[in-house]
């Protein structure tokens, strides 16, 4: 079992007991992070800010790095649908 929480705009904590990308583990937990496209990292939308746990992330891949690149994306942000988690993650959705 681990937790994923999200402060900022929202807030709130999800426990998970499998994987799940960040965007799913925000629908679990009912928090409203957008997804205009669906998940399918093209919008952007999603982003966030992994403040601690970047290491229990799956890598970035070249359609979440393209987006990242085109929003001009800070160190230790993310594509909530493209970011896989299998540990304890703490993000800032702003
Ligand atoms: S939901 Fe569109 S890029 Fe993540």
């Amino acid at each position: 079992m681990f937790k994923v929480s999200f402060k900022g705009k929202f807030a709130g904590e999800v426990d998970l007991d499998q994987e799940l990308n960040l965007l799913g583990a925000a629908a679990k937990g009912a928090l409203p992070l957008t997804h205009r496209c669906g998940g399918h990292a093209r919008c952007g939308t999603c982003i966030l800010t992994v403040e601690s746990g970047a290491e229990s992330l799956s890598p970035v891949g070249a359609a979440e790095a393209r987006v990242l690149k085109i929003l001009k994306a800070k160190e230790g942000q993310r594509l909530g649908c493209q970011a896989w988690t299998h540990g304890d993650v703490a993000c800032r959705v702003d």
